[in-house]
């Protein structure tokens, strides 16, 4: 399947209650995007997801450099043009449009070279990108964790906005989905991203009720075998619930969704962190140790059961989602409210 068709993403949209346009809907499986994860996500379980139907989104900085990032941009376009799946998803990159990030021209510029079907941006403004990526067809979405941040994005023209709601692994939001999706819902009536502690089928398909049109799942990808996460991090998520999750900003000075075995593991106290609130990305050394050796997770870290395959993963959602589609078919209140008799 050729990606570079996706310049046409803009164009059309389905008579239905999804804003994603056709050309988009047409190569998905689910409503689903396997969420870009610093020094987790890697170009195989990108490939992997898209090759399952859902959108792989690979970080730029996850490569060292950006003569290797583009290196893996050809990789990955190269590999999905060849692949034979009835659906394969478009990719996506995510930039990091903080102003302390100084590859960021060059990333850009990589991603225009490949014509990235979706550029996420996290950290800032998108409108540093909107230009370069949309001139091509691209799209852009911007990740948000607060309506204000959403209306600003909005503004600068974005494609459709992620929002990151509480309970999200990574750099968590303080909001609550049911009512963040609502709120930015009477503002923008692009594409809806919805972000945490979604896992599973059922949670996807109450993402669309709620107004959404993709669910974000970063979680859920960690312990996959197409994951670059080492395999301890792998087993902790595995064997983690809710309350080993713990939410803080000691570590970078954003508020981030970390597992508490992993800071006890590096010789911390989790219950004796100092709050820090400047957060500075100019230090990448120690950015990198933030993550490498603190690891973190969401909300739903306790439905991830068993370290898999990327694509045993997709299936199993989309077993839980067909499952609950065949279940409203049933529901009493779906009949009382069309029929009106039962
Ligand atoms: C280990 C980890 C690393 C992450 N790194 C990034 C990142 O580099 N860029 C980004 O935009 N989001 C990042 N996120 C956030 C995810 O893209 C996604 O929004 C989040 O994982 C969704 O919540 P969930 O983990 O509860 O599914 C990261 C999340 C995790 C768990």
């Amino acid at each position: 399947m050729n990606t570079t068709s996706l310049a046409t993403l803009g164009a059309e949209r389905p008579a239905r209650s999804t804003r994603l346009p056709a050309a988009l809907l047409e190569r998905l499986t689910l409503p689903v995007i396997a969420a870009p994860m610093f020094l987790v996500s890697s170009v195989a379980l990108v490939a992997a997801a898209c090759r399952s139907g859902i959108i792989g989104a690979l970080p730029a900085a996850n490569a060292r450099t950006p003569e290797i990032f583009d290196q893996w941009l050809a990789e990955l376009s190269g590999q999905l043009a060849t692949a034979t799946e009835a659906r394969v998803a478009p990719w996506a990159v995510n930039l990091v449009v903080h102003r302390s990030n100084k590859r960021l021209e060059a990333d850009t510029a990589t991603c225009v070279k490949y014509r990235a079907p979706i550029v996420i941006t996290a950290l800032g403004g998108p409108q540093a990108v909107t230009g370069a990526i949309q001139s091509y067809g691209g799209l852009v979405f911007a990740d948000v964790n607060t309506p204000e941040f959403a209306a600003k994005a909005a503004k600068a023209g974005v494609d459709g906005l992620v929002l990151v709601c509480s309970g999200a692994g990574g750099h968590t939001g303080p909001m609550a989905m049911p009512a963040f999706v609502a709120s930015v819902r009477e503002f923008f009536d692009g594409i809806i991203v919805v972000a945490g502690a979604m896992s599973d089928g059922a949670a996807v398909r109450s993402a669309q009720m709620l107004g959404a049109d993709l669910v974000h799942m970063g979680t859920r990808f960690i312990a996959t075998e197409e994951s670059m996460a080492v395999a301890a991090y792998k087993d902790m998520v595995v064997e983690s619930g809710f309350k080993d999750i713990l939410c803080t900003n000691a570590i970078t000075g954003a508020w981030a969704n970390k597992l508490r075995p992993s800071l006890v593991r590096a010789g911390l106290d989790p219950d004796k962190l100092q709050p820090r609130t400047a957060f500075d990305l100019s230090n990448a050394e120690e950015d990198i140790k933030a993550w490498r050796d603190l690891w973190s997770a969401g909300h739903g870290v306790g439905q991830v059961k068993a370290v898999e395959s990327t694509r045993t993963v997709v299936e199993r959602l989309h077993q839980e989602y067909e499952a609950v589609l065949a279940a409203e078919l049933d529901d009493p209140w779906m009949c009382r409210f069309r029929a009106k008799q039962c």
